[in-house]
């Protein structure tokens, strides 16, 4: 038999009480701030090199009426979500929740707790909730001018800044996160780079702090230290990730068109089928995927943004069982499709769709029942004892001993992703 078609062996990645992120496989990321208004990418300031009171002309207009966090988190289930982040504070320092700490808020902005309403909104969904923080701070006074700065190349420069007592807003505020808004479920710090990482957010300090106050909580690696889980940005693996040989979890987080930020004239949006690729080879893999809208400056999700999540929502309503719950299988995919495996029922996701017959290697005598999984119906298989298969009297090659072959309908099933699952024997 052809060994490519035996189990592969793979060491489990611990779970312990944060299994609830393997099982969800799905989330929605929402970056929402004062950039949404400039409506050019979060990292308007930066990118423009714009001072803070240049900037301040969002501050004065920051205005999110039409931020309605009820709706943001329906669309998030209906799409298939099971959690959810939002920016707690972004790089531009504006925060969404009620510090003590600072100003610099939607309450004084706006009179609106929008990480309250956010976590309510999602818990009343039954969704997790997650929160992103950014540990860059273009608008706090002690934060050094770095290369990212906004007033790099400006006397500011030079000026005395104190990263000590940065350092202990951000454990002031993240005491408030952890504190002030119920359980918070996940925290996505970002991020490290080269002239600003673990020593300079006190990493260490700061994740045990947040274990000391959420024992159960998930914290990705972006303080530059590991955390529970790694999160390739705007990237798909090809293969589940590792550290030094040993499995780990990981998040892979993406954009719909490019930008986390409302990005008005930026057209470039994902296919809603692309996506739903992406999410499942994102699970065949053993990771997550977090799929960002950025509502905009009124705080509302744009058609395309809505469009994209209904579309994905329909594709995995029927679907759900294959991505949920679901994880890699150890049987190797035929060309052009990918296994994701829950228990004993394995998915078989047709990236192409085939002419009428699929032939699985290693499955023979495997599989007791096949079907559809959006319709439910039967895909009828044959097994030969390996030699060949016979059709018309004529020989085609043979195929290799184990093979299992599906006889698929001529027209492709109108959804995103057709998928086709396969009920193994028991002992498979
Ligand atoms: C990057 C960007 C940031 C975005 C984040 C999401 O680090 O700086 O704007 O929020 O990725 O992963």
């Amino acid at each position: 038999m052809d060994q490519r078609c035996q189990p592969r062996q793979e060491s489990p990645v611990p779970t312990a009480s944060k299994g609830w992120f393997e099982a969800a496989r799905f989330g929605l990321f929402v970056h929402f701030g004062l950039y949404s208004l400039a409506a050019r990418h979060e990292w308007v300031r930066s990118r423009e090199a714009m001072s803070q009171e240049a900037y301040d002309r969002y501050l004065e207009r920051f205005e999110p009426d039409l931020f309605d966090a009820r709706q943001l988190a329906r669309a998030a289930r209906e799409a298939g979500m099971r959690y959810a982040v939002l920016t707690a504070k972004h790089h531009d320092g504006f925060c969404l929740f009620d510090s003590a700490l600072t100003d610099y808020t939607s309450v004084r902005a706006a009179g609106r707790d929008l990480v309250a309403e956010f976590a309510e909104a999602m818990r009343a969904e039954g969704l997790r909730v997650g929160l992103y923080y950014s540990l860059l701070d273009w608008h706090h006074p002690d934060f050094t001018v770095d290369l990212h700065h906004p007033l790099r190349g400006t006397p500011a420069e030079r000026e005395a800044r104190d990263m000590a007592r940065y350092r202990s807003y951000v454990q002031g505020q993240i005491r408030e996160l952890l504190t002030g808004y119920g359980p918070i479920d996940l925290l996505f710090f970002d991020f490290s780079y080269r002239e600003k990482g673990p020593a300079e957010w006190g990493a260490e300090h700061l994740m045990s702090l947040v274990r000391e106050l959420r024992p159960g909580i998930l914290v990705n690696d972006r303080l530059g230290i590991p955390g529970d889980y790694v999160t390739p940005e705007q990237y798909q693996p090809d293969r589940p990730l590792e550290r030094d040989g040993v499995p780990v979890r990981w998040e892979a987080c993406h954009t719909l068109n490019g930008s986390w930020g409302y990005d008005r004239d930026n057209h470039e949006y994902k296919d809603p089928a692309l996506l739903v690729r992406m999410l499942v080879e994102s699970v065949a893999r053993g990771g997550n995927m977090i799929l960002n809208v950025g509502p905009t400056g009124r705080g509302a999700l744009d058609p395309r943004a809505r469009e994209t999540l209904r579309a994905i929502g329909a594709w995995l309503a029927p679907h759900a069982r294959a991505v949920h719950g679901a994880g890699p299988s150890a049987f190797e995919a035929p060309p052009n499709a990918v296994y994701t495996q829950a228990g004993s029922r394995l998915y078989l996701h047709l990236l192409a769709w085939p002419l009428k017959h699929l032939h699985l290697p290693g499955l023979a005598g495997r599989v007791r029942y096949a079907q559809l999984l959006h319709d439910g119906s039967e895909i009828r298989f044959h097994q030969l004892d390996g030699a060949r298969h016979e059709h018309n009297n004529l020989a085609p090659p043979g195929q290799p001993a184990g093979t299992l072959t599906l006889t698929l309908p001529i027209i492709r099933p109108d959804v995103l992703l057709p998928v086709v699952e396969l009920h193994l024997s028991e002992g498979a």
